[in-house]
């Protein structure tokens, strides 16, 4: 059966224009996203939860048939296996908003930096107005029974942990044991909920990190934060109990001219292991696969680079994992990672 997994089984919570979203992703195949769900089925403050999943089925028929939407056209989430539609939501995406307390050179993810030391930080909050009230529909959500009780919930942005109810909202699910959070965070600004979920063992941490020494740091994020982001991680590290099984992984963008140094890699490798990582991540910045046009000066190096990482990571025997774009260069290159 032609199905889709990300539209038969998530919900987004995008900011301001995009709003509420069955999928999560863009189509990589033609840069699509989806629009809203109709007023139909949200009227701006509660979602009909009938209505939801009685539209929800007519796309999952119209892909099933072939016939679906533009923005599925070639999609490469569409495959081939039996699924059977249980009306329930199994990943959350929570993408509220782009603010950002970090400036990242690959990131088109992110609106406006505000540094906290801004005079207008505080003001921004109290200006911020939400376009809609996400924590009461995750209430309505769990109140009605149409989240999975074993759900992913994945809390993006922006910068997650600046959300004004961000401590709220994880704290909502801890509170209703929901024990698949995932935060993707810079990690400068602690939070008080993660370390909580840390604790009970609810909560795993995706931390875009893309250096290893202070001053590379500073020139792919664009802000002083190097000290903070360890400083935080080593607390969130100190908060596990044996029992952790979730992760704490320290992510890598990899971006040439900026980063790409062996010496970066090493340093990286070597402050997630001292700081007590569970999990190391490397990815190359999405448009420069684009941009490069398959150069394999360049995807030789990407490559080198990648064999070296893991090897430090092996070196540390920390798990590491690729991510696709990683994947797609020893594929392009039709060879093994190391
Ligand atoms: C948009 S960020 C939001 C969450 C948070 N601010 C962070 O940095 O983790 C989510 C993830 O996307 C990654 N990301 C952003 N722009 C990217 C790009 N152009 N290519 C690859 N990864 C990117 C970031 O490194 C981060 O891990
Ligand atoms: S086919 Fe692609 S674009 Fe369509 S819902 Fe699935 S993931 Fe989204
Ligand atoms: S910290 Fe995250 S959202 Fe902010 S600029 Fe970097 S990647 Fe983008």
């Amino acid at each position: 059966m032609r199905i889709c997994n990300n539209l038969n089984t998530s919900i987004c919570f995008n900011y301001k224009d995009i709003g509420i979203t069955y999928c999560t992703l863009t189509n990589a195949s033609n840069g699509k996203g989806w629009p809203k769900i109709s007023d139909n089925v949200f009227d701006g403050e509660k979602i009909n939860w009938t209505k939801f999943f009685e539209e929800r089925s007519k796309e999952i028929e119209a892909i099933k048939n072939g016939c679906e939407r533009h923005e599925c056209k070639d999609c490469q989430q569409i495959t081939d296996i039996n699924f059977c539609d249980d009306r329930k939501i199994h990943y959350v995406l929570l993408s509220p908003w782009q603010i950002c307390n970090s400036n990242c050179i690959y990131c088109l993810g992110h609106a406006e930096v505000i540094s906290a030391k801004a005079p207008n930080y505080y003001e921004y909050y109290k200006e911020y107005e939400e376009p809609y009230d996400m924590l009461s529909i995750i209430k309505d959500m769990i109140a009605n029974d149409v989240l999975a009780k074993d759900a992913e919930i994945d809390f993006a942005g922006g910068e997650p942990t600046l959300y004004p109810k961000f401590d709220e909202i994880i704290n909502f699910f801890i509170d209703n044991s929901f024990k698949n959070i995932i935060i993707h965070t810079n990690n400068i600004q602690y939070s008080k909920a993660i370390e909580r979920g840390i604790k009970e063992n609810a909560i795993s941490l995706m931390i875009s990190i893309d250096a290893g020494t202070k001053k590379c740091h500073e020139k792919t994020k664009g802000v002083k934060s190097f000290d903070k982001v360890w400083h935080n991680f080593k607390k969130y590290s100190k908060a596990r109990n044996k029992n952790y099984t979730m992760r704490l992984c320290t992510k890598y963008v990899l971006v040439p001219g900026i980063n790409d140094s062996e010496k970066e890699l090493e340093e990286f490798i070597k402050q997630s292991k001292k700081n007590g990582a569970t999990q190391v991540a490397l990815n190359v910045y999405n448009q420069l696969l684009n941009e490069m046009n398959y150069e394999e000066k360049l995807l030789n190096h990407l490559k080198q680079l990648a064999d070296f990482w893991i090897l430090k990571a092996k070196e540390k025997e920390l798990p590491y994992i690729l991510f696709p774009n990683i994947e797609y260069v020893y594929q392009k290159l039709e060879k093994q990672p190391f």
